[in-house]
């Protein structure tokens, strides 16, 4: 009997040592693969200023709930010496994990691990996460650190590029998809994030270009640094690639949450609401006084949304271009709503190519996550000069009438004060199938501005006039005529293409009414995907 036990023991007690040496093993291996590219490199990745891929993920991941998947995985090439050359995890680190009680699908790129350069396996781990978010409709947030394609991986990091692009085509208007660049991200790692809904750099740490200064000077002679060819501030002023730019890392992961509180999970979900103390029929007199009795009255747009706003919040997308049109989101009653504003601040708040595109995407990634679009219109008209007319202004404005046109989110449009001619139309007008549209008594909605309109209508009247002075004067009485006439919006309310004129002071009492009312819309064609194209 003892004979037996002690066997048993002995047996159990091996059993327990082989497994207790086979986690050991584990352990080893888990270690090894998390230790990235080794102490040397990570010192330097923190020498630059940089943290490291998995300290990224744990700043932005609730505590303890990032899970890891394919930390084995490395590459199967041995060009170039890649045989010889440790990569473990081969340079990304995927999974998912929970950003303030939400579940994320998350990326980072490892630049310790041979630049953080995409090669064949790298590109399928990022892809099976993606497959992985669009198949339980969670977001997907990238963090790029990544010199591009792995060059000694040759066509096959190029064809790893093409399958994460394709995903990111595919899933785009399904789930959103937010890229954080947190180094010096060339190539196909600069392509992936501009097919993404947003992009995030850092100052002093984030770079994108095709390809870097050395090649720019080889090919053109041009000198330029990093900074000037691909840096945060020419990206969210100059390009319009970058949507928000940050101090620091722990700045833009905070900034990467309070975008996302804007975000539903995915398409068929509504953002989550908020309740707010702030009353829903609280007044707005301050409206009144923004431009006073001067029409030309320049101002920026930015104190009137946060009159309307719930607690006078408002954040703000791509604040450093196009800074003619503003857009961003606020809520409403609890509700998160996009906003699209002429700002009259800039370029007197007129329509030219860059304000028309960032101001199309908008309105298309709004309709494609379900966020209803608040428009505040003040707008002259689309921006007259031959550079415009040379390089498009026809076609970018027509991508502007489009995404309003197929916007099928509920849609409530405010004439501050100028509405004219085809920016009119663009800026979320009635007949473009906005559901209310309400003005203000300032509001002017015309064809065009009064002088150019009397000018235009009397010329003949107007040149016959022999004086300079007497031609200005008759143009000057032939406008007030046609401002008291059309300069109004009484022609555009009796018409129906206003539904209402209101007080200013009660803007925000009837925007939230009217949106509530349209909680109820029927969306005919919402249930095509039409993604959030680049534009
Ligand atoms: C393989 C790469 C790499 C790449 C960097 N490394 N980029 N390895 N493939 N694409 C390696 C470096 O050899 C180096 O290895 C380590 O990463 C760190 O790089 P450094 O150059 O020392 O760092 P830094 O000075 O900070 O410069 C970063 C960089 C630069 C600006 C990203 O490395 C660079 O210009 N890389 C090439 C960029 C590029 O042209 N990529 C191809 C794009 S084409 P060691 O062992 O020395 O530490 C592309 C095609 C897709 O992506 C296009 C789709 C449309």
């Amino acid at each position: 009997m003892n004979n037996g036990k002690t066997k048993r023991t002995r047996a159990r007690s091996k059993k327990t040592q082989v497994n207790v040496a086979r986690v050991q093993i584990l352990s080893e291996i888990v270690q090894k693969a998390k230790g990235g590219g080794g102490l040397a490199r990570v010192q330097a990745q923190w020498e630059k200023g940089k943290f490291t891929a998995r300290e990224r993920i744990n700043y932005i991941a609730d505590e303890g709930s990032f899970q890891e998947l394919d930390l084995l995985v490395t590459t199967r090439c041995k060009s170039f010496g890649l045989d010889k050359t440790e990569a473990p995890g081969d340079g990304v680190v995927t999974g998912f994990c929970r950003v303030d009680g939400r579940e994320v699908a998350i990326f980072a790129q490892d630049f310790t691990v041979l630049g953080g350069s995409l090669g064949r396996a790298h590109a399928m781990k990022i892809c099976k996460v993606m497959d992985m978010a669009y198949q339980n409709r969670v977001p997907v947030i990238g963090l790029l650190d990544s010199g591009g394609a792995r060059i000694q991986e040759g066509v096959e990091s190029l064809d790893g590029y093409a399958e994460v692009f394709y995903r990111n085509v595919k899933y785009s208007g399904v789930i959103p998809q937010i890229s954080l660049i947190l180094g010096p991200c060339a190539g196909g790692a600069v392509y992936s994030p501009a097919l993404t809904d947003f992009v995030f750099m850092v100052e002093g740490i984030s770079h994108m270009f095709i390809t870097g200064p050395d090649v720019v000077k080889a090919a053109t002679g041009e000198d330029v640094t990093f900074d000037s060819l691909g840096g945060p501030k020419v990206h969210a002023s100059k390009s319009g690639v970058c949507h928000f730019v940050a101090k620091s890392e722990p700045d833009c992961f905070r900034q990467l949450k309070e975008l996302l509180s804007y975000l539903p999970q995915h398409r068929w979900e509504k953002p989550h609401a908020a309740p707010t103390p702030d009353p829903v029929d609280r007044e707005t007199p301050l409206l009144e006084t923004f431009w006073g009795v001067d029409p030309k009255k320049a101002y920026a747009v930015h104190p009137v949304i946060w009159q309307v706003a719930d607690e006078f919040k408002f954040y703000e997308v791509q604040d450093h271009y196009a800074k003619n049109v503003t857009v961003g989101f606020v809520r409403l009653g609890g509700e998160v709503v996009g906003v699209v504003a002429n700002n009259s601040g800039y370029m007197a708040g007129a329509l030219d190519i860059d304000a028309s595109d960032k101001a199309a995407r908008f309105v298309r990634f709004l309709n494609a996550f379900n966020i209803p679009i608040l428009t505040l219109v003040d707008v002259p008209g689309f921006w007259p000069s031959l550079e415009q007319e040379h390089g498009g202004i026809i076609r970018h404005g027509a991508k502007l009438l489009a995404a309003y046109a197929d916007a099928t989110v509920p849609k409530v449009t405010v004439v501050l004060r100028k509405a004219y001619g085809g920016a009119y139309i663009a800026m979320g007008s009635k007949y473009l199938h906005s559901d209310f549209n309400l003005a203000f008594p300032a509001a002017e909605l015309a064809v065009m501005g009064p002088k150019g309109a009397a000018a235009i209508l009397y010329a003949r009247q107007i040149s016959s006039l022999r004086d300079p002075a007497d031609r200005e004067a008759l143009r000057d009485k032939l406008a007030a005529e046609y401002s008291s006439m059309f300069a109004t919006p009484y022609q555009a309310a009796s018409s129906g293409s206003v539904d209402e004129v209101i007080e200013p002071a009660h803007a925000r009492a009837k925007i939230i009414r009217a949106f509530r009312f349209l909680d109820f819309k029927r969306r005919p064609g919402s249930h095509e995907n039409r993604g959030n194209t680049p534009v």
